[in-house]
C-alpha cells in the first residue's frame, strides 16, 4: 500500500472520528484521520464538553468557596475571581486534551492529516490544507464523521462577542452584568450556571413552556424551581423575534410564543443555545450522490452505511443524541463491523447528562413517553434530603427517579436530579444494558454513606419497599 493508501480514511477528528480512527488501527485496519481544525478533539474537546466543564468545575470552586463553605466553618476572607485565570485554566485542559489525542494516534499508529477532506468520488478523498495545498488520499472505506456547528437564529447576529454561540460564551474575558441566554437546554442552563456563578444576572428565554423539553417533566419542573432560587430569571412560551448589536450591548425584542405584546430587554451579552445542526459543508456529498435528509443529516442504515456502497457516516452528522459518548459508541461499533466484528450500540441505554449544580442525569424512557407508548410502569423515587451522605456534604437538593416495567420489573428509565448524578446514573445504566429488574439493583449491596444508596433506595421504592422513607 502506498503512503498515501488506506483501509480507511475518517473524515473529521472527534469523538466519532477519532474512536473510530484508533478502533479501526487496534483492529489491524491501515488508518487515517483528516481534521482540518488544527487540533483533534472535535467540538466536544476544543469548544464543547471539555472547555465547559473546565469553566463549570472552576465557576463551581468559586461559588464554594464564595457562599458554602461558610456552614462547614471553613473561613475563606473576601473570594475573588479572576477571569483570565480561569480561561488560562480552561485553554491548558483542552490543550492537554488535544493533544492526548495526537498521542493516541501515535501510540496506534492512525496517520494524522491536517487539513479539510473532500469526497471526490468513492474511495477518494481531496485534502486542503491551510496554504492550499492539495493532496489526495485513495481509501477502501470512507467514515464521514464531520459532527454539528450551531443553529442559528434567523435575523439574528452572531458576532461572538455580544451576541455569542457556546463558543463565545466560552471566551469571554469578562463576566457580563446581564446575560440573556435564547434556549433554555443543555447549553443554555450550562453556560448560564458558569457566568450567574460569576455575578451574571442571568434571563433564560424559552420557546416551549419548560426548560430542559426533553428530560423527565418533574426533573425539569424540580430544576426550574432549583434554578430561579439560584438566581436564574426564566421566560418561558417566549420566542425572540430580533436580538441587535447596540454599541457594546444588545437589545432583543421577545413576545410570548403564542402571540401578544412585544417586550424589550437589553443585555451586554446575548447567547444563542436553540439546538445544533449537522455540518457537510465542503465535504463533497454531491460529488457522490449523498443526499441529506430535510434536516440535513445524513441517512445511514442499521450499520452506519451512506447510500453509497464503501461511505459510512458517524456521530453528530447522523443525527440521534448529540452527544459525544453517542459518537464513540458508533465509532467503536463501525470499526469492529468493518473488521468483520460484531459492533453494536445500544440506542436505549444512552445517559445524558447536564452540568449545572445540582446535576440532571437521564437514561432511557421518561414517563411522559412509557404513558404515550401504553406502558405499564411502576415509579419509585427517593430524595436526596433522606441520604446521610448528601446531608453531610450540605447537598439535599434533588432525587433519585427510577421507572421499571409493571410485569418485568425491568428498569425502563432513570432520572436523577442531584449531587453527582451524572456519575451515580452509570449503575442504572449499566442495569438497563445488562436488562436488569429494579430489585437486582435493589438487592446490590451499597457501601455507605455514599449518594448511591439514594440509587438503591429508589429500586426499593419501586418495589414499595424503601427503608429510609
Ligand atoms: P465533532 O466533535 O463536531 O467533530 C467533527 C470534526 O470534524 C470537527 O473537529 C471538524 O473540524 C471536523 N471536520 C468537519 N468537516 C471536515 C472536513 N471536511 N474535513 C476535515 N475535518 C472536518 N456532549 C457530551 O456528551 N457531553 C457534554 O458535556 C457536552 N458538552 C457540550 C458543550 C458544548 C458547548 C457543545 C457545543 C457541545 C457539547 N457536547 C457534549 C456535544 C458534543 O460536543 C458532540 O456531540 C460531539 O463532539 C460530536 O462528536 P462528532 O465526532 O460527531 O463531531
Ligand atoms: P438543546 O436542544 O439542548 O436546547 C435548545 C433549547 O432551545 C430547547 O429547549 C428549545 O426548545 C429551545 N429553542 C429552540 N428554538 C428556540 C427559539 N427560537 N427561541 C427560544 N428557544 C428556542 O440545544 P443546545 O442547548 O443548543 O445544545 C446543543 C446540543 O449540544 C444538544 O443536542 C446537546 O446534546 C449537546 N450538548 C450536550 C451537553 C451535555 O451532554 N452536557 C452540554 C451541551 C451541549
Amino acid at each position: 500500500m502506498s503512503e498515501n493508501t488506506f483501509d480507511v480514511v475518517v473524515i473529521g477528528g472527534g469523538p466519532g472520528g477519532y474512536v473510530a480512527a484508533i478502533r479501526a488501527a487496534q483492529l489491524g485496519l491501515k488508518t487515517a484521520c483528516v481534521e482540518k481544525r488544527g487540533a483533534l478533539g472535535g467540538t466536544c474537546l476544543n469548544v464543547g464538553c471539555i472547555p465547559s466543564k473546565a469553566l463549570l468545575s472552576a465557576s463551581h470552586a468559586y461559588e464554594a468557596a464564595a457562599h458554602h463553605y461558610g456552614a462547614f466553618g471553613v473561613k475563606v476572607g473576601k473570594v475573588e475571581m479572576d477571569v483570565a485565570a480561569m480561561q488560562g485554566h480552561k485553554d491548558k485542559v483542552v490543550s492537554d486534551n488535544t493533544k492526548g489525542i495526537e498521542f493516541l494516534f501515535k501510540k496506534n499508529k492512525v496517520t494524522y492529516i491536517v487539513g479539510a477532506g473532500t469526497i471526490t468520488a468513492p474511495g477518494q478523498v481531496k485534502v486542503t490544507a491551510k496554504d492550499g495545498a492539495e493532496s489526495q488520499v485513495t481509501a477502501k472505506v470512507i467514515v464521514i464523521a464531520t459532527g454539528s456547528d450551531v443553529t442559528p437564529l434567523p435575523g439574528v447576529e452572531i458576532d461572538e462577542e455580544v451576541i455569542v454561540s457556546s463558543t463565545g460564551a466560552l471566551a469571554l474575558k469578562k463576566t457580563p452584568k446581564t446575560m440573556v441566554v435564547i434556549g433554555g437546554g443543555v447549553i443554555g442552563l450550562e453556560l448560564g450556571t458558569v457566568w450567574r456563578r460569576l455575578g451574571a444576572e442571568v434571563t433564560v428565554v424559552e420557546f416551549l413552556d419548560r426548560i430542559l423539553p426533553t428530560n423527565d417533566g418533574e426533573v425539569s419542573k424540580s430544576m426550574h424551581k432549583i434554578l430561579a432560587k439560584q438566581g436564574f430569571t426564566f421566560k418561558l412560551g417566549t420566542k425572540v423575534t430580533s436580538a441587535k448589536k447596540a454599541g457594546k450591548h444588545a437589545v432583543l425584542t421577545v413576545e410570548p410564543a403564542a402571540g401578544g405584546a412585544a417586550e424589550e430587554i437589553k443585555a451586554d451579552v446575548v447567547l444563542v443555545a436553540i439546538g445544533r445542526k449537522p455540518y457537510t459543508e465542503g465535504l463533497g456529498l454531491e460529488n457522490v450522490g449523498i443526499a441529506t435528509d430535510a434536516r440535513g443529516f445524513i441517512p445511514v442504515n442499521g450499520h452506519y452505511q451512506t447510500s453509497v456502497p464503501g461511505i459510512y457516516a458517524i456521530g453528530d452528522v447522523v443525527g440521534g443524541a448529540m452527544l459525544a459518548h453517542k459518537a464513540e459508541e458508533e465509532g467503536v461499533a463501525l470499526a469492529e463491523m468493518l473488521a468483520g466484528q460484531h459492533g453494536h450500540v445500544n440506542y436505549d441505554a444512552i445517559p445524558a447528562v447536564v452540568y449545572t449544580w445540582p446535576e440532571v442525569a437521564a437514561v432511557g424512557k421518561t414517563e411522559e413517553q412509557l404513558k404515550a407508548e401504553g406502558i405499564a410502569y411502576k415509579a419509585g423515587k427517593f430524595p436526596f434530603t433522606a441520604n446521610g451522605r448528601a446531608r453531610s456534604m450540605n447537598e439535599t437538593e434533588g432525587f433519585v427517579k427510577v421507572l421499571a416495567c409493571a410485569t418485568t420489573d425491568r428498569v425502563l428509565g432513570a432520572h436523577i436530579v442531584g449531587p453527582n448524578a451524572g456519575d451515580l446514573l452509570a449503575e442504572l445504566v449499566m442495569a438497563m444494558e445488562f436488562g436488569a429488574a429494579s430489585e437486582d439493583v435493589a438487592r446490590t449491596c451499597h457501601s455507605h454513606p455514599g449518594l448511591g444508596e439514594a440509587v438503591k433506595e429508589a429500586c426499593l421504592a419501586v418495589l414499595g419497599r424503601a427503608l429510609h422513607i
